[in-house]
């Protein structure tokens, strides 16, 4: 096993894949009109290693003037040149492409995420570079399968007169598109593959915490030869960079993932120029253990359902409903799973759970902690910080936690779950309900009427019946309620990356 130890700024981290280290220890810069470039104002941010805290690496930091400059190279490029006159399918094998060579560097992306972003490398190497290596893959398929209609019209004040009718499905425009650190890469992929395969040009603002993967993959698709604007990626802050291009003029759409609280600004900020806005915010998602189920796949899935990534997923399953009769055996059971984890630096191997992402996100989540205790909440496992150094938090489950707590009710978006017993389904389902959020939710039975009752009556964008946290590039993803507006993947998210427009011919 290696030992990573973080060395000084810019001089990267020892111990990684060595592709990695090599890009790390490059000058990172803004990829504008295909160029990498320096922010105009010449500022650089550090990213550090969640795992100690310390600087990994300088990046420029873009603001306002640079998303001017890249939203100006993604108009041109929406407009002339190349990219508009591109056949759909030279479209698909680019975006093909850049997932053959993002499949290539999948050590060196593995590497990149568990550095920047604290996850474990084993994770990035068998979900994060895989799901975003296939969406784009998938994508790239549809880029030839956009589809307008035919339609008989009849136009009752023109007895007589025939027409032919029909829509086209266009590309939206210049896209401006605002990512979170918890999927880096990924949430990159779930962007950037409709846009592209739509044909829309994009500018993509990474989160600040975590620039790194988004940069390596703006060289792949460089290498890919994808035209000059079609791709810029401007790292830097949310109430600079990202409120810039959420609010630009010349942006058509804004494509959104992270809080509910930035969610509304990104709104207020598109109101300017109506530009259209899809969503995907948070999530305090329910998950119901039946006394029916399969207990020995509950458990270890409720636990994987909230301590999977650290908790910090936007469905991560944090509500965790059990049947009164079965409610000992699955908080202890889940409770047992939690002490297994073995928590370490994400880029050690062997390491299954990492830190938070940042300091703000362990201070936010230990209030969170202690905001339950003081209102009565007990931790049947977990309940502190690790240590002193990095920004490590135990894997923790909850008992006596009622509706009114904040951890019941607001996204903790760590490593905590609160375990409530049920024994009637119609109260079931109002208490999965009591939430402003609808992103997932789970339900464990092998009863099969059951299952589907519950699909039915919990209003949230995705359910996993005896699973949790299954994602695929086909299926869309997304939430009801104040956890979005519009879906991820699938088909759906295509629907969103285009304007329809209707043709009518007079024969
Ligand atoms: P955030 O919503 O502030 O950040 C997400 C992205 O939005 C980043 O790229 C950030 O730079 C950008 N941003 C921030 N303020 C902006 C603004 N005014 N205009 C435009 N863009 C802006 O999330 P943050 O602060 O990192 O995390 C806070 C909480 O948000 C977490 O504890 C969690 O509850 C939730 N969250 C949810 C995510 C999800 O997947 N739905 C992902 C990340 C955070
Ligand atoms: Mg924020």
């Amino acid at each position: 096993m290696t030992t990573a130890t973080a060395t000084k700024t810019g001089a990267g981290i020892s111990g990684i894949n060595s592709d990695a280290q090599k890009f790390i220890s490059k000058s990172k810069k803004l990829l504008i009109n295909g160029k990498w470039v320096d922010a105009s104002s010449g500022k650089t941010f550090g990213v550090y290693d969640p795992s100690t805290g310390k600087e990994i690496v300088q990046v420029a930091e873009g603001d306002k003037a640079d998303i001017d400059l890249a939203v100006k190279a993604a108009r041109k490029a929406f407009d002339s040149g190349p990219w508009p006159s591109m056949t759909p399918s030279e479209r698909g094998k680019l975006i093909w492409r850049l997932g053959d060579l993002l499949e290539k560097h999948l050590e060196e992306f593995a590497a990149l995420e568990s550095i920047d972003n604290g996850k474990p490398l084993a994770i990035a190497r068998v979900a994060d570079v895989p799901l975003a290596v296939d969406l784009f893959r998938y994508m790239a398929g549809w880029a030839t399968k956009i589809e307008g209609t035919t339609i008989p019209i009849t136009v009752p004040y023109a007895p007589g007169a025939r027409f032919h009718a029909y829509t086209r499905r266009e590309p939206v425009g210049v896209v401006g598109q605002i990512i979170p650190w918890n999927f880096p890469l990924l949430m990159a992929a779930w962007k950037l593959g409709p846009a592209l395969a739509t044909g829309c040009t994009i500018v993509l603002k990474p989160a600040e915490q975590t620039p790194l993967s988004a940069l390596r993959l703006g060289e792949l698709i460089m290498e890919a030869g994808f035209p000059e604007g079609v791709v810029n990626i401007v790292p830097g802050y949310g109430e600079t960079a990202g409120a810039a291009l959420a609010a630009h003029d010349d942006v058509d759409k804004a494509a959104f993932t992270g809080s509910t609280e930035v969610g509304r600004k990104i709104v207020h900020a598109a109101a300017g120029n109506l530009k259209k806005v899809t969503l995907e915010l948070g999530g305090k998602s329910p998950n119901v253990v039946f006394a029916d189920a399969d207990l020995s796949a509950a458990i270890p899935g409720a636990a994987s359902a909230i301590f999977f990534n650290h908790g910090q997923c936007c469905c991560a399953g944090s509500r965790l409903y059990i049947e009164k009769k079965v409610f000992d055996q699955v908080v202890e059971g889940v409770s047992a799973e939690a002490k297994k984890i073995k928590v370490g630096p994400g880029h050690e191997e062997g390491t299954q759970m990492g830190p938070l992402v940042s300091e703000e996100q362990l201070n936010r989540v230990v209030s969170y902690l202690e905001a339950g205790f003081e209102a009565g909440a007990r931790a049947m496992t977990g309940g502190c910080r690790i240590g002193e150094k990095g920004y490590f938090v135990e894997p923790t489950v909850l008992i006596d936690t009622t509706h009114d707590m904040k951890v019941v009710k607001e996204e903790i978006f760590g490593p905590v779950v609160t375990a409530m017993p049920f024994d009637d389904l119609d109260d079931l389902a109002a208490q999965a309900n009591d939430t402003v959020y609808g992103l997932g939710a789970g339900v464990w039975t092998r009863d099969i009427s059951k299952a589907h009752l519950m699909a039915e009556k919990i209003r949230a964008g995705t359910i996993w019946v005896n699973c949790y946290n299954i994602f695929d590039a086909a299926m869309p993803f997304g939430g009801f309620k104040q956890s979005g507006w519009g879906r991820e993947m699938g088909k759906q998210a295509l629907d969103l990356y285009t304007e329809t427009k209707a043709v009518c011919v007079a024969l």
